[in-house]
């Protein structure tokens, strides 16, 4: 049995991901992979539940800290770790350097007790692979604003704060070059498409 390979898509709200996240599942399952196709917040039933709440309702930073390490906490347990054990491929649009980069660096939290829950929900177990979608927050608040009817709680958020998330996500990349692929999302989505192509072909 081949071994699944667990790939997360990131980025600020606006910068293209989820078109990508779509297309990398297709092309995928194309060249033949048992795909997953999973997303957080979310993944599961339960998951998706506390999706609608983080989304719609205002709480303590904190309460939602740990309410995206709950989701993710069932997500890993019914989901991601199954499926890797069954030698799947696992592509999640978000993952553990969302919460790093929202709640750590949009909202202010404190990085060690992220660390200390990310400790706790995952152990080891990391993405193989992270394609962060990088993107100036003026084009991706532009983006956004223009394929949104109903901004939920995140993308109702002002400049400044993904300005903030921004940087810690270009801080992760940073700290974590073998895992991290930073990616131009101001390119084409074809050229884009093929930049992808390339990296898959090397993992
Ligand atoms: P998003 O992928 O943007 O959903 P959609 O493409 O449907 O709009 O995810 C929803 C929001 O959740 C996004 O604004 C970022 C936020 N989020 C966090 O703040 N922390 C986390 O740990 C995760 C996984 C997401």
């Amino acid at each position: 049995m081949t071994r699944g390979r667990f790939i997360s898509f990131e980025g600020i709200d606006g910068a293209g991901k989820s078109t990508q996240h779509a297309w990398m599942v297709d092309y995928l399952r194309r060249q033949g992979h048992v795909v997953v196709a999973t997303r957080e917040p979310g993944g599961t039933a339960l998951g998706e539940k506390l999706r609608t709440l983080l989304l719609s309702d205002a709480m303590h930073l904190e309460t939602e800290a740990l309410l995206m390490f709950a989701a993710r906490r069932e997500h890993v347990a019914q989901v991601i770790a199954p499926a890797l054990a069954r030698g799947e491929w696992v592509v999640c649009d978000r993952f553990v350097d969302a919460s790093f980069a929202y709640q750590g660096g949009g909202r202010g939290l404190d990085w060690k007790k992220l660390e200390a829950l990310a400790q706790w929900v995952l152990g080891d177990l990391q993405p193989d692979l992270t394609l962060l979608f990088d993107a100036p927050v003026e084009i991706a608040q532009r983006r956004l604003h223009a394929a949104t009817a109903n901004p939920d709680r995140f993308e109702q958020e002002q400049a400044a704060f993904f300005e903030k998330v921004r940087a810690a996500y270009l801080r992760i990349a940073a700290e974590n070059p073998g895992r991290v692929r930073l990616i131009d999302a101001t390119q084409t989505p074809d050229n884009i498409n093929k930049l992808l192509e390339n990296i898959i072909a090397t993992i």
